[in-house]
């Protein structure tokens, strides 16, 4: 086990605002490195530890951190996403190919022990089963983002081989969280949707209603990433990526059971050009490699999940803090 001095990049994202608090309360809040790049950071993120912006397509940049405050473990979460990657998609390639190879590369030059990247459903595409999508599959994704993540578990893997650079990866679901917006996937709009629900009781969804699509609510994904994280080497048998899967559901089911807490809320179904992308994904995840090997198991379903995100949602909306 590493003494975990941790670098976590993208830290101003959805996931990496959320995450760097979990370890920083875990591990210490000196011993957790925020980095992030265009987004502000919050003062939360700010206040509780130490911030750097960094670039991840500038490796030397990447190696003076990881240098200077000596780390040991790295989470790498700074990425284009999805709906981002189609209308910039050489930006895509450079952030996401290009800053993966970089902090493995620094991973191997310094000896850091570990790394955590996220891939994601969007590496399966139409050739795949939309159902119980198996960890093992074709992957012939139609999105740069799903291009750039099956180049990069198949990166990770071979470092792995190649190197020893232990580094793991999950395939996450869309992720729903209370804290930070998400920026610029396919899976937005199940965040969105509370946001409106709550502010003003509708809501132009961008995909249509019966757009089912596999989901995760914040404490799961936070978990996964800790729980593969301190899993022992020995149990980790894939070193491309692992399905995880926590909830499936229509973009009706969910404005329906939004409805059991804000009954006057309706929704508009207007698709645009990520709908394309969601058809391309599958509808339910096959994680039974993960609950396997790492004893992955998901604590939030539908009803759970939206319960808590109209109460926290609710409470932030009404101190102001949009
Ligand atoms: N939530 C991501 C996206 O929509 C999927 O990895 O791009």
């Amino acid at each position: 086990m590493s003494k975990e001095k941790i670098l976590v990049t993208g830290a101003t994202g959805q996931i990496g605002s959320e995450l760097t608090l979990k370890l920083r309360k875990k591990y210490g809040n000196d011993n957790v490195v925020a980095a992030g790049h265009k987004r502000k950071p919050s003062e939360k993120l700010l206040e509780s530890g130490p911030f750097v912006y960094l670039d991840v397509t500038d490796k030397e940049a990447i190696e003076k951190v990881v240098k200077e405050y000596e780390i040991d473990t790295i989470y790498h979460l700074a990425a284009v996403l999805s709906a981002i990657g189609e209308e910039k998609p050489q930006l895509a390639w450079h952030v996401n190919i290009n800053g993966l190879y970089n902090v493995l590369e620094v991973t191997r030059e310094h000896g850091v022990q570990r790394v955590f990247w996220p891939s994601s459903i969007a590496v399966f595409g139409p050739e795949a089963p939309r159902v119980n999508t198996p960890q093992n599959t074709v992957l012939i994704p139609r999105t740069v983002y799903g291009v750039t993540k099956v180049a990069g578990e198949l990166l990770c893997n071979y470092y792995f081989t190649k190197f020893g650079v232990d580094v793991r990866s999950v395939r996450y679901p869309g992720i729903i969280s209370s804290e930070t917006l998400p920026g610029g996937g396919t899976t937005d709009y199940a965040v969105e949707i509370f946001y409106e629900a709550i502010k003003h009781r509708r809501y132009v969804c961008f995909v249509r209603e019966d757009t089912v699509l596999p989901m995760m609510y914040m404490p799961d994904c936070l978990k996964a990433a800790l729980d593969l994280m301190e899993a022992d080497a020995d149990k980790i048998t894939c070193r491309t990526s692992y399905n995880v899967s926590a909830m499936s559901f229509s973009a009706g089911e969910l404005v329906a059971e939004i409805k059991k807490y804000i009954p006057g809320f309706t929704c508009e179904f207007k698709p645009d050009f990520r709908q394309k992308i969601a058809d391309s994904w599958p509808m339910s995840i096959d994680d039974s490699a993960a609950r396997r090997d790492w004893g992955w198991k998901p604590a939030y379903d539908l009803a759970a999940m939206t319960r808590d995100m109209i109460e926290k949602l609710t409470r932030k909306l009404a101190e102001g803090n949009a």
